[in-house]
């Protein structure tokens, strides 16, 4: 009989629990976003984060229980995000999932979440090993090598900002809110990519790692060139806009800008893909985190012509969730990797 796992995540501002069984199939999935709570200081608050997490991880809990049919008795192990992530959003779920697997005599499973984001991907697609793969969310943006027995190698990372924090900066620079991300992939449609030529580091040293930082200084020092603080600050005042509102408040010039943006940090994220690809053998590449959302993004990964399959996870399970947690946690349990009550959770949590 397939065992059915208890995935808990609270990294950071998504608390989230499901129930995955070990033949795979997802038995339920529910996600408390904080959004509403972090928007108006335009990124996520630790201390809010935590408090939110107290008050959300029962109730997700309950939901992923109640949505699967399924009692306590009926579980098989509980598995939770370890780290990397906000300290005080960690240990709300891990605490809550050491109690669980206290009580109900449950074995522990516990999950870097970078690998969860890998997981969410197998999870849907018949993956071939070794795969290449791409982790891109607001906090990391990591090249990995996945082994059939899914053991992974770090084969590159961002020196300093991931790539989607720097599409929430930018979107933050330029009045559009928090995050950045999904907006600026909604109206980079609307701008030439080619416009402005914004430039990217080059890096000595480990040739498949990124940096994000200059280009986000780059947009920095156009938006200081353009004069365009009253633009804006009339984004700012928007209450509730839809798209057309945003492309109201949007000249011609900024969409141009939000699309090279884009086109940069796309071009620049693939840009690692066919040389690692080669260098590990790959047989398939994966793309996942938040940032596998964006659709120029897809787009281009598509058309780069590499000869192995690319697969992305559904948007639901390339933000945070839970599922990846509980699918990251089938493998460690067969293979018996239990952890103890004294697991502690980290802010860092290298693979
Ligand atoms: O994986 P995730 O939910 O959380 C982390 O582990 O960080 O990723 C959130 C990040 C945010 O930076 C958000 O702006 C970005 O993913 N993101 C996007 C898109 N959807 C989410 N970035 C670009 N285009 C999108 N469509
Ligand atoms: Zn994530």
């Amino acid at each position: 009989m397939a065992l059915k796992i208890l995935g808990i995540e609270s990294s950071c501002d998504e608390t989230a629990a499901a129930i995955v069984d070990s033949g795979g199939t997802i038995l339920s999935s529910s996600v408390a976003s904080q959004l509403a709570a972090h928007v108006k200081y335009g990124g996520v608050v630790p201390e809010i984060a935590s408090r939110e997490h107290g008050r959300a991880i029962v109730p997700v809990v309950r939901a992923a229980m109640s949505d699967a049919g399924l009692t306590w008795p009926d579980l098989s192990a509980i598995a939770v995000t370890v780290g990397p992530g906000l300290i005080g959003s960690l240990l709300v779920g891990a605490t809550y999932a050491k109690a669980l697997s206290y009580a109900l005599k449950l074995p522990l499973i516990a999950v870097n979440h970078v690998e969860g984001h890998i997981h969410a991907v197998i999870l849907q697609s018949p993956v071939q090993f070794p795969a290449l793969a791409l982790v891109v969310s607001g906090g990391h943006t990591h090249l990995f090598s996945v082994s059939e027995h899914f053991e992974l190698k770090l084969l590159g990372k961002t020196r300093d900002d991931a790539a989607g924090e720097a599409f929430d900066k930018v979107g933050k620079l330029l009045g559009f809110g928090y995050p950045g991300g999904p907006l600026i992939d909604r109206l980079a449609p609307y701008g030439n990519p080619r416009a402005v030529r914004f430039p990217i580091a080059k890096l000595k040293g480990s040739a498949l790692d990124f940096s994000f930082s200059g280009l986000k200084t780059a947009v920095l020092r156009w938006f200081e060139a353009q004069d365009m603080q009253e633009e804006v600050e009339e984004r700012r005042k928007l209450v509730n806009p839809t798209l057309e509102d945003w492309l109201a408040a949007t000249p011609q010039r900024t969409l141009d800008a939000l699309a090279s943006f884009q086109h940069t940090v796309v071009t620049e994220l693939l840009s690692r893909a066919r040389p690692s690809a080669e260098q590990i053998g790959a047989r398939s590449m994966i793309v996942s985190g938040g940032v596998a959302c964006n659709s120029g993004l897809r787009r281009a990964a598509t058309e780069l012509g590499l000869p192995i399959p690319i697969y992305f996870p559904s948007p639901a399970l390339a933000t945070d969730n839970a599922v990846m947690i509980a699918a990251a946690a089938i493998p460690k349990l067969q293979r018996g990797e239990v952890a103890g009550l004294d697991t502690p959770v980290y802010a860092q949590l290298p693979l």
